[in-house]
């Protein structure tokens, strides 16, 4: 049986942006303590899933199984340039199908971006990891969701079903904090 726990991981800054207006994250965004917090997420994950701009590129990565998504493919196709990859175009095979094609039935999946990835699992997440840089802004930067900056990332988890656990900080001198956003559970 296939048993996915879906989990998102970001750092926006207080306008809720996730990179600059060259569609880069900016160094103002990097903090150490949130890095250690997201490289022992992605340790403890058994798959990841990126577009082709948002790879974590940490010291571990060439261990970790991933899933690519690129219209480069026309379903499902194997990395040639990673063994441990698998290019995914969401158009001509479904998550479950990528999934298979990674060897990864069970465990949890790391949801790392960019923004369309997000929004595609904004339904699936069981918890989506925001971190928050509360000191840093980013005028004309990429949203972390497709309707920010019109609600903010934390209207948009809510909205669709996610609420609020207690927060960690990350870095005290930068105020950045990490809050789960879990999945409300049905009582009927
Ligand atoms: N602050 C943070 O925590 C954080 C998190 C994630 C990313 N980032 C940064 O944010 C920026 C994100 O870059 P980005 O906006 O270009 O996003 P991205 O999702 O990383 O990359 C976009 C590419 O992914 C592929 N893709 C995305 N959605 C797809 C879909 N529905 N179907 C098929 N292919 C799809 C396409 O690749 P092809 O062009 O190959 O078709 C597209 O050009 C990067 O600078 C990254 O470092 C920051």
């Amino acid at each position: 049986m296939r048993t996915l726990r879906i989990e998102g991981y970001v750092i926006v800054s207080a306008d809720g942006m996730l990179a600059d207006s060259r569609r880069i994250m900016p160094d103002e965004l990097k903090f150490e303590g949130d890095k250690r917090f997201f490289a022992a997420a992605l340790d403890r994950a058994d798959l990841i899933v990126h577009g082709r701009h948002s790879h974590e590129g940490q010291p571990n990565s060439p261990q970790r199984k991933r899933i690519v998504l690129t219209r480069t493919v026309g379903a499902i196709a194997d990395d040639p340039s990673n063994t441990k990859a698998t290019l995914w175009n969401p158009a001509g095979a479904s998550f479950e199908v990528a999934c298979d094609h990674a060897g990864v039935n069970s465990g949890t999946v790391a949801i790392i971006g960019g923004p369309d990835v997000f929004d595609m699992f904004m339904d699936r997440y069981d918890t989506f990891w925001l971190s928050q840089a509360p000191r840093v802004k980013l005028p004309d930067g990429e949203p972390v969701f497709s309707g920010v900056p019109r609600q903010t990332p934390q209207d948009i988890l809510a909205q669709h079903g996610l609420l609020p656990g207690e927060s960690q900080i990350l870095d005290a001198a930068g105020g950045v904090s990490v809050t789960p956003w879990r999945r409300r559970l049905h009582t009927s």
